[in-house]
């Protein structure tokens, strides 16, 4: 068997669906791509810890994102600009670790490929040998189009992110939609067209109005991944502490709320206290003789 022949396995699963599908090994680039051929949408979460991620391999999702959000959501930080390549890789060593199925995509953070497409080649190298992941992401359009087709041409699997890219929340000023007006309209086109030309496998569509994010899917050929993007990408990303309930406070319009786990660990961890407090814990049944 050589590159060109794939085995049983990837030919067989390529053609069927996403959901249950694919059992003896990862899903792949390619299954993505059968899946925008049958019109079949897809759900990425993030991912950044062996446990939850092998939660959301056993349901299936067949897109995990170690993504530098876990600077806000995981490791305390205000924004994901102070997030490393240390800690990606940390953490995607451990999504890969607690995952048998799902594609593990990790983010490059911020100032780990902007530098150079050199710089690029360097941490998507560390991503996929140190840590394992099967494909890396990273944030820009036109910008980033050199790196991305330096790294596809070195077999990394690239997705792209364009519209809101966090890791320029200080240049932005905050985190507003993109693409709203005709010539930011035009240059989101021209960012997805940019990206796909150079070879990315997929791209995230984040606070793109509906419309936009709409026309964008329609013109590519890839899929695109919609968070704040509306109905219509080709896929639906969610940050999981947002969709899951355990973000403290505000969410964006963008989130639903699948459950209350802030909320359920909460109440376990007041009725582990009180019951310590009162000695009912631990019980005969918890104790050695
Ligand atoms: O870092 C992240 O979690 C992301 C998603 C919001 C797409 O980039």
């Amino acid at each position: 068997m050589n590159a060109s022949s794939p085995s049983p396995a990837q030919n067989q699963a390529s053609t069927t669906s996403l959901y249950g599908g694919v059992t003896n090994r990862r899903v792949t680039v390619r299954d993505l791509a059968a899946a925008k051929q049958r019109g079949e949408k897809w759900a990425m979460l993030t991912a950044y810890d062996a446990l939850t991620a092998g939660v959301f391999d056993e349901a299936g999702i067949p897109v995990l994102l170690v993504g530098d959000s876990a600077g806000n959501c995981h490791l305390g930080y205000e924004t994901t600009v102070p997030v490393t390549m240390d800690q990606m890789v940390m953490l995607s060593a451990a999504v890969v670790r607690g995952t048998k199925r799902a594609m593990v995509v990790a983010d490059l953070p911020f100032g780990s490929y902007q530098e150079s497409p050199a710089q690029a080649m360097h941490n998507a190298a560390r991503l996929m040998k140190d840590a394992g992941v099967g494909a890396v992401k990273l944030e820009g359009g036109e910008r980033s189009a050199r790196s991305i087709e330096l790294l596809v041409e070195a077999g990394v699997p690239v997705m792209a992110h364009i519209g809101l890219t966090p890791q320029s929340v200080h240049a932005l000023g905050g985190y507003p939609v993109q693409g709203r007006g005709d010539e930011a309209a035009h240059q989101m086109l021209r960012d997805a067209k940019a990206v796909q030309q150079a070879g990315a496998f997929a791209v995230v569509l984040e606070a793109v109005p509906a419309e936009l994010a709409a026309q964008v899917t329609e013109q590519l050929a890839i899929p695109t991944v919609g968070i704040g993007g509306g109905a219509d990408t080709d896929a639906q990303v969610l940050v999981w502490t947002d969709m899951a309930g355990m973000t403290a406070g505000r969410v964006p319009k963008f989130v639903k709320q699948y459950a209350n786990l802030r909320a359920v660990l909460g109440d376990a961890a007041r009725d582990f206290a009180e019951e310590v407090r009162t000695g009912t814990f631990p019980a005969e049944q918890h104790t050695f003789h």
